[in-house]
């Protein structure tokens, strides 16, 4: 059976007696309601290191709209049943308690990440950053692990977190993974779930969307794509767009003109009802 944690100190004293035997540690942080796309993550891992870690927990400090953090998925019981499913002596649970992490003070430190923070996700969730980074180097402190995956589609997140890394001088590898999706082609994401009927029905659209974005990105230029991509939405009746966007894929920042020897991502915020989905796509 997958043993779950809920102290740091147990479970940092469980990993240091693994790592003087020499074992590999590898880490997957998660807020939990695990679908597909989460178990990609852990299933890479597990080819590449002796033993991982997944934590589950829902990081009160990275959200910015209180309801979501009221309504976010809490579904441990299946979580492990379903990390079960990928392997029960080689992965460990760590659910701890928001005291547990924060004893007490549920606040985010400030970070400086070169400006990365400052885009996308960062202008339409307040202090969403912080407290990703806050939870993460936390996480990194108490687990060491020497490899943490992360997930593409919360791109600029990835990005964040080898920022995280490099500044702080944390000594783990992050590996990026690439987005999983439904077969409708749907990025899959806890908040799925939540969903109503028609949302739901709607919701590939965002996908279908970008991938007609790519092909004009091949011979347009990046405001004529984003005006396209805002008509599509303009009347559209069950999704509301936020955000859509071309940016260079290492500095996120909205490109203006594209030069050949750079790699270009699209990024895009869309609301269906009240769940809000974000989803992402190469372009070169
Ligand atoms: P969460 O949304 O649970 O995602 C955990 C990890 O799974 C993230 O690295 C995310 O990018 C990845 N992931 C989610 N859906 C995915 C999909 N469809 N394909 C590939 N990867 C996917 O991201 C967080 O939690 C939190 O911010 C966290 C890093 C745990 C800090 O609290």
């Amino acid at each position: 059976k997958v043993k779950i944690y809920t102290e740091k100190d147990r479970i940092s004293t469980e990993i240091a007696a693994l790592k003087s035997k020499g074992l590999s540690v590898g880490m997957v942080p998660t807020m939990g309601a695990l679908h597909q796309g989460h178990l990609q993550l852990v299933i890479k891992a597990l080819g590449e290191n002796d033993v991982v870690v997944v934590s589950i927990f829902v990081n009160p400090t990275q959200f910015d709209n209180k309801t979501d953090l009221e309504k976010y998925p809490r579904t441990l019981e299946n979580d492990v049943e379903l990390l079960e499913t990928v392997s029960k002596d080689q992965i460990m649970v760590y659910a701890p308690t928001v005291d547990d992490i924060y004893e007490g003070h549920a606040i985010s430190e400030a970070f400086d990440f070169d400006g990365l923070e400052f885009e996308m996700e960062g202008k339409f969730r307040q202090g969403h950053f912080d407290g990703v980074g806050t939870v993460v180097k936390r996480f990194f402190e108490i687990v060491k692990p020497d490899s943490a995956y992360f997930g593409e589609k919360d791109f600029q997140q990835l990005q964040i977190i080898k920022k995280l890394v490099e500044k702080h001088h944390i000594p783990v590898k992050i590996v990026g993974c690439k987005i999983h999706r439904e077969p409708s082609g749907l990025a899959m994401s806890s908040r799925n779930t939540r969903l109503k009927p028609n949302h739901k029905t709607a919701a590939p659209f965002i996908y279908k969307t970008l991938k007609t974005a790519k092909i004009k990105f091949g011979t347009e230029s990046a405001n004529k794509v984003m005006e396209w991509v805002e008509n599509q939405f303009k009347n559209h009746d069950t999704l509301k767009l936020e955000y859509f966007l071309i940016a260079d894929a290492k500095t996120l920042k909205p490109i203006k003109r594209k030069l050949n020897k750079k790699k270009y991502r699209a990024f895009i915020a869309v609301y269906a009802g009240e769940i809000r989905l974000i989803d992402n796509i190469a372009l070169n």
